[in-house]
């Protein structure tokens, strides 16, 4: 049914508008406690086997909202309604900013494929902190907050801006995120190069632990899938050194070659970061090759191009304890979570694994024993 109305309604719409329109319709929904008490019954019913600890929580499942969707903290409770075990906010800047000018999203949907470039349009740590404080929990969902650079400030002061907003939001976070992997605010992605992003992680590790006393929060990295496969593994020999506590591998991609796309390529010619069924070996390739090399000593967040339960169930086997997607979701609709989680938990029990956590990792650790 949701395929119907992509194709009459949604696809006949602007991508952006036709996100801010189911945006709040998810919203309005999440306002009304009978109404969103039944979604939740039946779009996120739980399934004990994949209850799943990782980042120090204790989380319904491993299936997340990935960063971008929810950038300014106004829907943690509708889309946890919706069935996502965490929901990542952001990524917030430390300014406010209103991001590219429109047309900034564009649908690829013979290749089930998005590509971006909003550029950070947010409103702010400040406010988007201001927002996290006054929240009372509806669901009690993990919240990871994702953190980038505000565009008008240089790459010389990039730490000072992360520290920032990391001072803000780290009280309202039960993960960290240090997003240095998005393709739209220009030099951003030079801060994956370990001589800028051991100071970044440093000062943001600081702050985190400045402005929050009495527990630690976790600390995560999110990597581009261009990253050439020496880079990736400088992040995950940083990340071991650095006591980090996570990788998010991948966000979205520059590439447009060798990626089989069909679409119509002046579409494919848009300027921004591919996302969705394209990324999802090379997503994949770098998940297994961070795992390779970290092993059980990071947790390893996989997204990129997860369209179904078994893609889910390969990341798993290749090393994420956390699984995230977002462009599906735009193409599958509000039922997709719930068919996630069903098949996860069949692929579980089918499995030799008595748990989620025996099966991460399974698969890499083959080829590497
Ligand atoms: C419209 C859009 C906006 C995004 N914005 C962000 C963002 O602000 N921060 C971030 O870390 N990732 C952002 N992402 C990347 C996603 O979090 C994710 O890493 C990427 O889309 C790959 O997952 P997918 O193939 O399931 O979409 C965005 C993706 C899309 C499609």
């Amino acid at each position: 049914m949701y395929h119907l109305f992509f194709r009459l309604v949604f696809r006949r719409m602007d991508a952006e508008k036709a996100h801010h329109l189911a945006f709040r319709w998810i919203r309005a929904a999440a306002r009304v406690p009978g109404l969103r008490a039944a979604i939740a019954a039946v779009l996120a019913p739980s399934h004990a086997s994949l209850a799943t600890t990782a980042l120090g929580q204790r989380m319904r499942g491993p299936f997340g909202l990935a960063a971008g969707f929810d950038k300014n903290a106004v829907a943690i409770d509708g889309m946890s309604m919706l069935g996502f075990d965490h929901v990542e906010i952001g990524t917030v800047t430390a300014q406010q900013q209103s991001g590219n000018p429109a047309p900034r999203l564009f649908r690829l949907v013979g290749d089930r494929a998005l590509i971006n470039r909003m550029g950070f349009n947010n409103d702010g740590s400040a406010a988007v902190a201001a927002r996290l404080a006054r929240r009372r929990t509806v669901f009690p969902t993990t919240v990871g907050v994702n953190i980038g650079k505000t565009k008008v400030v240089p790459e010389g002061e990039a730490v000072q801006d992360y520290v920032t907003s990391a001072e803000r939001l780290a009280r309202y976070a039960d993960y960290l995120v240090v997003n240095v992997s998005s393709p739209n605010t220009p030099g951003l992605r030079n801060l994956q190069a370990t001589e800028a992003l051991r100071p970044l992680l440093a000062g943001v590790r600081e702050a985190a632990d400045r402005a929050v006393t009495g527990r630690r929060v976790p600390l995560l990295v999110k990597i581009a899938p261009d990253l050439a496969d020496a880079d990736v593994d400088a992040v995950a020999d940083l990340a071991v050194e650095l006591g980090l506590d996570g990788i998010i591998a991948t966000n979205t991609t520059i590439a447009r070659e060798g990626l089989g796309l069909t679409s119509d390529p002046a579409v494919v010619a848009q300027t921004g970061g591919l996302s969705g069924a394209p990324l999802a070996d090379r997503s994949l390739e770098v998940l297994r090759r961070l795992y390779a090399r970290v092993g059980d000593r990071i947790t390893l967040v996989g997204v990129g191009g997860v369209e179904t339960a078994e893609d889910a169930w390969r990341r798993i086997l290749a090393g994420a304890t956390l699984v995230q997607g977002y462009s599906a979701f735009v193409y599958q609709g509000p039922f997709w979570m719930r068919a996630v989680h069903k098949g996860l938990a069949a692929r579980l029990a089918a499995s030799p694994y008595a748990t989620l956590a025996d099966a991460v990792g399974a698969d890499t650790r083959k080829v590497t024993s």
